[in-house]
């Protein structure tokens, strides 16, 4: 795939969004040389705005979120910035931004030709997306011209709150723009660290003969937060973690995890591999209930020495609110490769500390030769994928301690990023708008996935929406703490999985 000029249109612009991440994103990719030569950013919103106040909205939003702020350099940018006023849901203000676009193109050559290529990103509540897709459509926006280039719409989770959501918001989607102009964005696949994981199972030798219930114990998976709901009560108390961490960037962990090689390194191939993932999903067995789910919410504490209120304290959570803060889920993919083998999924928020890993648990070795000749326990190898705060590959294994009496010990082998003194990584935003400027769909989820994912969810979800249920099953857990006790409980592994210092 190759960058292509065109026009970013992004709705939302005067919101939270664009000021924190893509305007941010915009500009260092402009500062780094890694936007097409011709480009134009148009913002779209409700709020009144010229293109010059709107030029000082974004400069003061770049002053905040954009480290080396270049005055210089912002100059240059701010003449290829525009803003239209419309409201979202009368059509007429498309076929103005339509016309817009046009003039743009014919009438600022400086700033290169788009050639019509046109990146519309939805940054708005998901509410929103039927509506502003629908009205694209009608204003002749979505289809691609036979000399017009090529239009592709950007859109963040949540995909729907549900299976039947889902299908409503892809059919409204489908009715203007077609599968490879859709972008569904998780910005967990953007991280470096989570990109590697196909590269470190799939370009060695070594891991993929081992990557199996033959050899793995369990695999965890983990995005614990330190942080509590913050300014977004009012959607995360229709979500939960299950809606809100789950459905999206952890299944694609999991994809990423446990998925088979693929042919090639192309979108729709890896997806395709990711899917046969998800459709080997155990379905959630409804009647054992809560035998492979834990589920939390945070009450008060201190996390990182600083006290913080108990969730049902929040800004906007109403008093007697049962939405789960913390999710274990023990998963199982019927499959040859993964029989038997325990996924551990976990996430939630207000924990700890803010760590983010894939532990891959191995096997204990079948007979150990020094029984009675060494007093400590053979350990079982464990291979950490440290996203965050810990970006490496930490792998442990028994060794000899350098001494005359035979002494065992864990020690490790690592990889840092940080470390390896490789070129600038690019932030999850940035990677995202260039990967959709160059049309490339590999780090976006495809429709089967997002379906699946809600097909596996949904019985769990209903279990979660019985208020009895929920009063019965749902753990309160101290802020700064790991969780309810009853995830060591699932899963034992647990704090060692969270806490050990990679
Ligand atoms: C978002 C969730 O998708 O991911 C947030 O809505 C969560 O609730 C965030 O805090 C975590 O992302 P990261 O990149 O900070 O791990």
């Amino acid at each position: 795939p190759k960058l292509e000029p065109c026009a970013i249109v992004i709705f939302g612009a005067t919101g939270d969004l664009t000021s924190r991440k893509l305007f941010p994103a915009l500009y260092k990719l402009y500062a780094s040389e890694d936007m097409p030569d011709g480009f134009v950013i148009m913002g779209v919103g409700r709020t009144e705005y010229g293109d010059d106040a709107f030029r000082d909205k974004m400069r003061e939003a770049l002053e905040e979120f954009a480290p080396n702020f270049d005055h210089g350099l912002w100059h240059k940018l701010a003449s290829r910035l525009y803003y239209h006023t419309l409201e979202y849901d009368e059509l007429d203000g498309y076929k103005s931004l339509e016309k817009r676009l046009q003039e743009i193109d014919k009438n600022e050559k400086a700033n290169g030709e788009t050639q019509g290529n046109r990146l519309f990103y939805l940054a708005v509540p998901p509410e929103l997306y039927t509506t502003i897709a629908n009205h694209l459509g009608d204003a002749g926006l979505a289809a691609p011209g036979q000399e017009s280039g090529w239009p592709r719409i950007v859109v963040e989770k949540p995909f729907g709150h549900d299976l039947p959501s889902a299908r409503e918001l892809d059919a409204a989607l489908h009715r203007s723009f077609s599968e490879s102009q859709i972008f569904r964005i998780d910005h967990y696949l953007a991280k470096e660290t989570v990109q590697n994981i196909l590269m470190l199972r799939f370009a060695n030798a070594i891991f993929e003969p081992l990557w199996n219930r033959n050899y793995i114990d369990y695999v965890s998976i983990i995005a614990a937060e330190s942080l509590g709901v913050g300014h977004r009560a009012g959607y995360y108390d229709t979500a939960g973690v299950l809606r809100d961490m789950f459905q999206n960037h952890m299944m694609q962990l999991l994809a990423l995890s446990a998925m088979s090689p693929p042919s090639s390194f192309h979108a729709d191939r890896v997806r395709d591999e990711k899917t046969r993932v998800y459709r080997s999903l155990r379905p959630f067995d409804v009647e054992r209930e809560f035998k492979d789910l834990v589920l939390g919410q945070y009450m008060s504490g201190t996390v990182h020495g600083e006290k913080v209120p108990a969730y049902r304290k929040e800004k906007n959570v109403p008093e007697d609110s049962n939405t789960p803060t913390f999710a274990m889920l023990r998963a199982y993919l019927d499959n040859w490769r993964w029989q038997g083998v325990p996924f551990y999924i976990t996430s939630g928020k207000r924990l700890a500390d803010k760590v983010s890993r894939i532990v891959v648990q191995f096997k204990e070795i079948p007979h150990s030769m020094l029984r009675g000749v060494v007093e400590q326990s053979i350990e079982q190898n464990k291979l950490f994928l440290g996203i965050y705060p810990d970006e490496v590959i930490h792998m442990y294994f028994m060794a000899k301690q350098p001494a005359p009496l035979l002494c065992l010990s864990p020690v490790y082998m690592h990889y840092g990023f940080k470390e390896s003194g490789v070129g600038p990584e690019l932030e999850a935003y940035e990677k995202v708008l260039l990967d959709c400027i160059m049309g490339d769909q590999m780090l976006f989820w495809r429709q089967d996935g997002v379906e699946l994912t809600w097909g596996f969810l949904t019985p769990i979800l209903e279990m979660c929406d019985d208020c009895g249920t929920m009063e019965r099953h749902l753990h309160r857990y101290k802020a700064g703490s790991w969780g309810p006790n009853e995830a060591c409980e699932l899963h034992p592994g647990f704090f060692a999985d969270v806490t050990t210092s990679t």
